[in-house]
């Protein structure tokens, strides 16, 4: 059964045309609003710059210190008169955690506006001290280097507001990541950057101004969608003798992280590699080994030319046999959208050794057998949560409201053997559904106490209960990040809805798979706007090329077995 489009070209034309004049009226409002505002206001924009200048230069000989190791440069100190901030740092690993009480801090600050200019204003441009100097900056691979930054708006003053959404990107010749940018809630956010200390080197440090105060979390946000590249600077990483803690194979508790700050790593490469008529990448020979930490078995099968994620752990890439072995006798049930039905049809074409499936319903409950030995079998359940009624879209959470869903869903829950491991996520359909951010919370509680009721239902039959794990929604790329399911509003929709799924005791476990995606959400080289997963073909793709790369989702089918699998 092909899968239906979730956005027609027509609407993404027409999401795009709207956006353009849209910006334009508004940036014309703004514009006159601000010089009305700001003239009257006597601080220079000039001495700011020259302070964070004065700054700059002092950071420029600490940051060639070998033994200084976090840097946190505040950069609000000079317009306040206090000294910058250096916290004394050590080498592990980067990392983050879902905020505490995320969902009601959101709608508080999300609400949080006016009264004062500096909260009406918008940010057109930011002020990072340490990178607007003008030359390379260096930094010592290894260690965690944080730095403030400011959201100026267009007459340059600093906003006291947050929320303003920053695209992040590091990447070299081997190495692709997202650093992590947080909001301070003033108008200052701060970036930490790290690579580890065997992938020295030059990289480019990108940061695009998505969104502006909340603004992707819109119903229309195509209307406000600002994407500026702000910075886009060479940063060279000097190898040091800093120790990082070891990757290890990823365990069963490491799935307990809610928040991944992972990387993409890149072990081998070949330049002269092209498409094959059926669509794939088989750039490296298939047995082409893994290195140690970064993964386990053979990287070849990725078809990825070499590039590998890695998080807090690293994963295990299957081959058929460890797949089936640790599938056997199992029933695995999805609920999600129909990026997991591109997902179940390349775990079963890729990994499991069943090319003849083409593709998936999504709406299925199906058991699978090993070709190799028919005694293992699988069972695998999908159930499509776009819509109630399969051959629609665009209601989310919301077709919870459907009894006849609810009871579809329940039923499997009911039978003498139940699952023995959920897999669910949500939000594009989400996104284009809730009208703001309060109403996806209700939905989203409805969600969670519908789950967590058919849970308890379980105990009480005396049942194990199910792993249940939230695999995060993708970061959507290209042009699809100006529209309703854009990276900012899946980003805190499934960190709502996690935090509701928590809290009625329902997960067991996550799998990040927005911040799998991101370092390859800029473009649509990996994906047509909302599917990574799409079956190769060598046929034209959505950015105009001949072929598309699949081996983001491909690399999300290994990390499912090693969730399903870990111990
Ligand atoms: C770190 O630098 C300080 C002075 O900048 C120096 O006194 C100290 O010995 C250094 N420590 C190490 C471990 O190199
Ligand atoms: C979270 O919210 C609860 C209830 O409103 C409150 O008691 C608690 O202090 C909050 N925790 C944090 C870390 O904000
Ligand atoms: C960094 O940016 C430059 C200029 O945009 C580009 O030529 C180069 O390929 C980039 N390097 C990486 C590793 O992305
Ligand atoms: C913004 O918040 C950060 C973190 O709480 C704080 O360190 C900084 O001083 C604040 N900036 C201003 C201008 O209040
Ligand atoms: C799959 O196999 C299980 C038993 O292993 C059986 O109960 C179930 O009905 C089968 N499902 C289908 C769709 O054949
Ligand atoms: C599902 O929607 C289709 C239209 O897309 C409609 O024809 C069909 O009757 C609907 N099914 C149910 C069960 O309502």
């Amino acid at each position: 059964m092909p899968e239906k489009v979730v956005i027609s070209p027509q609407r993404a034309l027409w999401s795009i045309l709207m956006l353009h004049w849209r910006v334009g009226l508004l940036t014309a409002l703004v514009l006159v609003g601000m010089v009305v505002v700001w003239s009257i206001d006597g601080c220079t924009v000039k001495n700011i710059i020259q302070a964070w200048r004065y700054q700059q230069d002092y950071l420029a000989v600490r940051s060639h210190t070998p033994n200084l190791t976090l840097t946190f440069v505040s950069p609000y100190s000079p317009v306040y008169g206090k000294k910058s901030l250096l916290v004394e740092g050590h080498a592990s690993w980067v990392s983050n955690e879902l905020e505490p009480n995320l969902t009601s801090n959101l709608i508080a600050r999300w609400s949080a506006r006016g009264g004062e200019p500096c909260k009406d204003s918008k940010a057109v441009e930011i002020a990072i001290p340490w990178l607007d100097g003008g030359e390379v900056v260096d930094l010592s691979a290894g260690y965690v280097h944080e730095f403030g930054f400011q959201a100026l708006d267009d007459s340059e003053k600093p906003l006291c507001v947050g929320g303003d959404y920053f695209e992040a990107d590091l990447s070299g010749e081997s190495w692709k990541s997202r650093p992590l940018v947080k909001d301070f809630s003033n108008g200052s956010y701060s970036i930490s950057l790290q690579v580890h200390p065997d992938f020295d080197g030059v990289y480019n440090l990108t940061i695009i101004l998505l969104y502006r105060h909340f603004e992707g979390l819109k119903f229309t946000p195509w209307k406000f969608s600002y994407d500026r590249m702000l910075r886009n600077v060479a940063i060279r990483f000097y190898k040091s003798s800093v120790q990082l803690p070891e990757l290890q194979a990823c365990k069963a508790s490491d799935f307990v992280r809610d928040v991944w700050i992972g990387r993409w790593t890149r072990h081998g490469k070949n330049d002269d590699c092209s498409i094959e008529n059926d669509g794939r990448y088989r750039c490296l020979a298939p047995d082409f080994p893994c290195q140690a930490p970064w993964c386990d078995g053979s990287l070849g099968i990725l078809e990825s030319n070499g590039w590998v994620y890695s998080t807090h752990c690293s994963f295990k890439l299957y081959s058929a046999e460890s797949a089936w072995n640790c599938l056997k006798n199992r029933w695995v049930f999805f609920w999600g959208d129909s990026n997991h039905v591109d997902t179940i049809r390349n775990l079963l074409n890729f990994v499991l050794d069943l090319p003849e499936i083409s593709s998936v319903p999504r709406r299925f409950d199906m058991n699978f057998s090993n070709p190799r030995d028919p005694s293992q079998t699988v069972r695998i359940t999908s159930i499509f949560n776009g819509h109630w009624n399969e051959t629609q879209n665009y209601l989310g959470l919301d077709s919870l409201k459907d009894e006849g869903f609810q009871d579809l869903l329940k039923k499997y829950f009911s039978e003498d053997t139940i699952p023995d491991t959920v897999v669910m996520n949500s939000g594009l359909h989400d996104g284009v559904h809730w009208h703001n951010i309060r109403a996806f919370s209700v939905g989203a509680d409805y969600a969670a106490s519908f789950w967590g009721d058919v849970m308890k239902t379980v105990k009480q039959r005396g049942l194990a209960w199910p792993r249940v794990f939230y695999r995060n929604t993708i970061a959507t790329g290209g042009y699809a990040r100006s529209l309703a399911f854009n990276p900012n509003k899946m980003e805190v929709f499934n960190g709502v809805l996690l935090e509701k799924l928590k809290q009625a005791g329902v997960v067991s476990g996550v799998i990040d798979n927005f911040d799998m995606t991101f370092p390859w959400h800029f473009d649509n080289r990996c994906n047509d706007g909302v599917h990574y997963g799409r079956a190769p073909a060598k046929m034209k793709w959505r950015d105009g090329q001949i072929g598309h790369q699949y081996f983001v989702d491909l690399m999300l089918a290994h990390v499912l077995l090693n969730a399903l699998c870990a111990r």
